[in-house]
């Protein structure tokens, strides 16, 4: 068994990191909706009601209740940030390990909320939806973005595992 785990940390740790080109691409799309943080929170809790049960602060009540308040703002602002860092240090070898910290310990303390794998895939799945309808796309800009996201995702599931 921890044979197995070894062998899936490797798998994770040795994802091929993104290219300079991919990186810019993802730039160029993310520059265009890294604005809109009350939307995106917004459009992930209204495709999936689930994610905005686990809230102490949203569940039980309406999405439109809630949407204007300081609370969502701020939680909004949290996710779209720590997204945008991430962005902003791909395409770069010397940040890989920044990139492999931060998400690793994101994936950490999500786990001890209990959330999980299939809830990380609905989150990807909304925010996909999101960005290929708000920034201008094609299949360069997809490839790119969904590169990114199983990278980031493959640190995110073996945080959830261990
Ligand atoms: C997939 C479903 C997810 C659920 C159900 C979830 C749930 C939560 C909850 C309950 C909190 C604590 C909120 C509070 O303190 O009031 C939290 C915090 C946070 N979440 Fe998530 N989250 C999810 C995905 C994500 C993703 C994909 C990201 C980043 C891209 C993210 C970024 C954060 C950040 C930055 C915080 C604040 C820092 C922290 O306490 O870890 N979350 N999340």
């Amino acid at each position: 068994m921890k044979f197995l785990i070894v062998l899936a940390c490797i798998a994770a740790a040795s994802a091929a990191p993104l290219s300079h080109d991919e990186a810019e691409l993802l730039k160029g799309a993310w520059d265009q909706i890294k604005h809109n943080e009350v939307d995106i929170l917004a459009a992930v809790f209204s495709a999936h009601p689930d994610i905005q049960a686990r809230f102490p602060k949203f569940a039980g009540k309406e999405l439109s209740a809630v949407k204007g308040s300081a609370d969502f703002a701020i939680h909004a602002s949290r996710i779209v940030s720590f997204i945008s860092e991430v962005i902003s240090l791909s395409g770069n070898e010397a940040t890989l390990p920044a990139i492999k910290s931060i998400v690793s310990k994101l994936g950490h303390d999500h786990k001890n909320r209990g959330i999980s794998k299939d809830q990380f895939n609905e989150f990807r799945s909304a925010l996909t939806d999101y960005a290929s309808s708000h920034a201008s796309w094609n299949d360069n800009v997809a490839a790119a973005w969904n590169h990114a996201i199983d990278n980031v995702y493959a640190i995110i599931f073996a945080a959830l595992e261990h």
